[in-house]
């Protein structure tokens, strides 16, 4: 048999994901996770971190009706996106969802019109650079906002809870976290000013995964920056949503080469999955995530630097332009990448006809 027939599939360690959970949780004593189930929405991953004690944060009806299919409790579960559907926010208060996210007096009116009295979080917008995904324009209040979008909750019916921040996806200096936190403690005194107090505090995603090569702080470093302004901010409820932390390092995905030739004095070879169907962030204006990657059965030790790229006809469809590999790798050979647990199977799609990866569980 040729063995590109059974390629490509992903292989999952759920443990994994179990112990990235309880390192997330060890190192930030008392926060209270939020599982970003943008990151990897499979049921497994779902039911994995259920048992494990985890909440959810979801950004549609769509990942809501995930989670309660799995018998998620719909108080554990809040309502991130800033930004939602009249109909989703109908939905998820019909459901049980309390917690809902706002950035703008506009979504105040949505909440209070499709979840009336439901539990608000104020999203802030924060210095984040250095982040691999920013969020800071796309969503946000200012600092000057805050306590007029808190009163304006308030006066809507809503029921004020707290303060949250992203930092960006895969957020690559700690300065960000202490910039984010500072503003917290400045919006927690101006709205103390008012008569309002900060009950929940949300520290978002964006808590990196060290991919092989890539230069991010460790989530201990990170709660080393975090842990003195909790303290100091005494603020009852933590919570935190990653995504990518907790399943970045859960999943492999091995490929078959269906392709080699040389370009211009660059060695291509093109794998039966790439930028579309699975390795969405490997794309240059996407990231440009590098994976690290291997041959499944190397038969030389000498390496050689390739271009890798997916099926499809689109030039975009390039995962790296400097993988080093064995120099004698031919059509049919297999290569392994590693660390591909999140966002890949969550963006993929099967453009050009070329399938998704299979899913294999430990
Ligand atoms: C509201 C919200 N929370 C959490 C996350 C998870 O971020 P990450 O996977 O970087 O931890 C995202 C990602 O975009 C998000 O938009």
């Amino acid at each position: 048999m040729n063995q590109s027939e059974n390629t490509p599939y992903y292989s999952y360690s759920l443990k994994k994901i179990e112990e990235n959970f309880h390192a997330f949780q060890s190192a930030i004593p008392g926060v209270m996770v939020r599982y970003a189930v943008k990151s990897n929405p499979m049921k497994e991953v779902i039911e994995t971190l259920s048992k494990q004690g985890s909440g959810f944060e979801i950004a549609s009806k769509t990942e809501l009706a995930l989670l309660l299919a799995r018998d998620v409790d719909p108080s554990q579960i809040f309502f991130s996106n800033p930004v939602k559907n009249p109909l989703d926010i109908e939905y998820a208060h019909k459901k049980g969802v309390k917690v809902f996210a706002y950035d703008s007096p506009e979504e105040i009116d949505k909440l209070a019109q499709y979840a009336p009295g439901c539990q608000v979080i104020l999203r802030l917008r924060v210095y984040e650079r250095g982040s691999v995904f920013s969020l800071k324009d796309k969503f946000g209040a200012e600092e000057r906002q805050a306590a007029t979008l808190a009163k304006q909750a308030q006066a809507a019916g809503l029921v004020f809870y707290g303060l949250s921040f992203h930092v960006g996806s895969q957020s690559l200096k700690l300065n960000t976290w202490k910039y984010a936190l500072e503003k917290i403690v400045r919006v927690q005194v101006q709205l103390r000013e008012r008569g309002i107090e900060v009950m929940a505090l949300n520290l978002g995603g964006g808590f990196p995964y060290v991919y092989r090569g890539m230069k991010a702080p460790t989530i201990q470093q990170i709660a080393s920056v975090i842990k003195p302004y909790l303290k100091k901010l005494g603020i009852p409820n933590i919570y935190a949503e990653p995504g990518r932390y907790l399943v970045a390092n859960a999943a492999t995905l091995t490929t078959s080469i269906i392709h080699r030739t040389v370009r211009r004095g660059d060695t291509w070879l093109y794998l039966d999955a790439g930028t579309y169907n699975a390795l969405f962030e490997a794309m240059d204006f996407q990231g440009n995530i590098q994976y690290g990657v291997s041959a499944a059965d190397p038969t030389s030790t000498k390496k050689q630097k390739y271009i890798l790229a997916g099926p499809t006809c689109d030039s975009i469809d390039t995962i790296t332009e400097d993988a080093r590999l064995p120099d004698n790798l031919k059509i049919g050979d297999r290569l392994v990448f590693e660390d591909v647990g999140a966002y890949t199977n969550a963006l993929a799609n099967s453009f050009n006809g070329f399938k998704q990866p299979k899913v294999l569980l430990d």
